[in-house]
């Protein structure tokens, strides 16, 4: 078998025999002209009434599946659009080797039908060039992944997919075993114990691109199957881990996209990052950062900042340069709609013209006015937009202001990257729901060594040994250094509320491997389905999974998950309450 070809004007005169799909049937004056679709792209065949097999072309509908033989000659009208535009062929042979039902929607690459739909029809819907250009990204990155762990000596092996619970914090898709009545197994949140297991082998060098199950609630980003390229390494630090992670990332996009992207890559703290950006998967393509102005108004009289200082909140702003006169009342409404989802309780700005106007000019004091002015460099039409209250409120619906802000004003250029690391993750997180801190990664991420004597005691102030590997706002991977101490491990259980029993019963085995000579070791997870997202300028993830899930998890095409059969059931010893 021969590697595909891309034929153009310089095969003028060559015969070639080409199979594929009917894209296009015009019939212009005898003369029929087919489109010819396959994976090398589109060809025209001009077939001529003289022809013997003409009456066969005149039979010819979308999608039909035909081969056709003949020279490659120059067009008459050339078509500047199409990469085949100069050529076309002329038909010398033609056979058909398939029909096919019409089609629910065109097979183009603007398309207008429903999603729901192209779901259902998937196999169709894969057969667009823009979805197959996609797939063909996503297997150059998997194809430079292999390259260059190879070259470092890293080994590629499974791990398991039925398994026990993995401790990722999302909820497990779970599933009944016959042979052993009431028990499950969990599928892989990731392969996060497998690959620590593995270090403690002795294997040192570890990678996978794994497939990873999570039943949490879908996004944009989000699937509830998706693969990892995930990585595990022995007798490293952090800055060893960082800097695979970079060299692996850097060298896809040289593979995939001829870019250099420039070593080692940036490394924000992640207060910094709430700081300044509202968020720790900081879009850095735009500026627009979050000002703290809280000291401005130490002593105001305007009673809601008031509030919010003696109840130890902040008051934050971001600046829209040059914007003012773009923004109405009633736009301005709408992005107090917006703050609100965030549970701000409300969005004030100003807008600095000759005269400064806005919804808290007349309770500020001219100070205050001049100080914003000036604390904020603030120039002709800047609009200043300013959230007040609890700290991770006002920093999270700034975040996503500042975000939803460059989207709508166009200040993203789609062609660039930003790649940066965020570093120095809290160890917990305080959980509203649970009334305790909770794990911030999973519970084996080592904390910095000058706060593991914190751990049972300053909870909020221990920071860990993690990382996440950012790229234009979307947290592309992340990993840590793990726990390869026991008397640590058990002080880590314990920080976060684990008692004897969880401990033995969810990972008793995995503490007892730790006892038996474990090496110190790290890695990290990139998700291969946000690299693919990246790297392929889409910002839905059902476009570079071949069969992906609906937001409510359902595969429209196949009916799934869909209801199985009574003796099946019986079998695992199930029964359903509500059916
Ligand atoms: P984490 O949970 O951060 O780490 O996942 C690593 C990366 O996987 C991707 N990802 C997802 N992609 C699509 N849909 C999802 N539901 C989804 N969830 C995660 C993201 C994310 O950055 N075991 C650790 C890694 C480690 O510590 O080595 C882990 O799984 O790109």
């Amino acid at each position: 078998m021969e590697k595909y070809k891309y034929y153009n004007i310089k095969n003028v005169g060559e015969t070639v025999s080409l199979s594929g799909w009917v894209s296009k049937v015009r019939n212009l004056g005898g003369l029929i002209f087919i489109d010819l679709r396959n994976r090398s792209g589109i060809m025209q065949a001009v077939v001529r009434p003289e022809n013997d097999f003409y009456g066969v072309a005149c039979e010819l509908k979308n999608e039909y599946v035909i081969k056709i033989t003949g020279k490659i000659v120059e067009r008459e009208s050339k078509n500047p659009k199409m990469l085949t535009g100069d050529i076309e062929v002329d038909v010398a042979s033609l056979e058909l080797i398939n029909t096919s039902k019409e089609v629910p929607f065109a097979i183009t690459d603007e398309t207008t039908a429903l999603e729901d739909t192209r779901l259902k029809y998937r196999y169709l819907d894969l057969r667009r060039d823009s979805l197959q250009q996609k797939f063909i990204t996503r297997n150059k990155i998997t194809y430079a992944t292999r390259k260059f762990f190879n070259e470092l000596d890293f080994l590629e092996i499974e791990t398991p997919i039925l398994c026990k619970s993995t401790p990722e914090g999302a909820r497990d898709y779970l599933v009944p075993s016959r042979v052993n009545r009431g028990k499950f197994y969990a599928l892989p949140q990731s392969p996060q114990i497998f690959k620590q297991l593995l270090m403690v082998s002795g294997f040192e060098r570890y990678f996978q691109i794994a497939k990873c199950f999570r039943d949490e609630d879908l996004r944009a980003d989000r699937q509830p199957e998706f693969t990892q390229i995930d990585v595990e390494m022995s007798f490293v630090d952090e800055d060893d881990v960082i800097s695979v992670g970079e060299g692996l990332v850097a060298s896809i996009f040289k593979e995939v996209k001829g870019i250099d992207i420039k070593l080692p890559l940036m490394r924000m703290p992640y207060i910094e990052a709430m700081e300044k950006y509202g968020s720790d998967k900081p879009d850095l393509r735009f500026d627009m950062e979050i000002n703290d102005i809280t000291k401005i108004f130490i002593n105001t009289n305007f009673s809601i900042f008031k509030n919010v200082i003696e109840n130890n909140g902040i008051i934050n702003a971001i600046v829209v340069k040059n914007s003012a006169d773009k923004y109405s009342r009633k736009d301005l409404d709408k992005l107090t709609d917006y703050v609100k989802t965030y549970k701000a309780s409300g969005l004030a700005y100003l807008k600095y013209n000759e005269e400064v106007s806005g919804s808290i000019v007349k309770v500020l004091s001219e100070e205050e006015i001049n100080d914003i002015k000036n604390n904020l460099n603030i120039e002709d039409n800047d609009l200043v937009l300013i959230v007040s209250g609890d700290y991770k409120i006002v920093k999270n619906s700034l975040g996503a202001l500042r975000c939803k802000l460059a989207r709508d004003l166009n200040l993203i250029n789609k062609d660039d990257y930003k790649l940066l690391w965020v570093v120095d993750f809290p160890s917990f997180e305080w959980s509203e729901e649970e009334n305790r801190f909770m794990a911030c990664h999973h519970p084996f991420t080592a904390p910095k060594d000058e706060d593991v004597n914190k751990l049972l005691t300053d909870k909020a102030n221990c920071y860990s040994k993690a990382y996440d590997i950012v790229i234009n706002g979307y947290e592309t991977g992340g990993g840590s250094i793990r726990i390869h101490n026991e008397k640590v491990q058990e002080l880590m259980f314990k920080a976060l509320e684990l008692s004897e029993e969880d401990i033995n019963s969810k990972f008793g085995f995995f503490v007892d491997a730790l006892k038996y000579g474990c090496p110190p070791h790290g890695g990290f997870a990139l998700g291969l389905d946000r690299m693919t997202m990246l790297l392929s300028g889409t910002d839905n993830i059902r476009d570079v999974i071949a069969f992906p899930k609906t937001a409510s998890a359902s595969d429209l095409m196949c009916e799934c998950p869909g209801f199985v059969d009574e003796k099946q059931l019986h079998e695992l010893g199930l029964n359903l309450e509500n059916k």
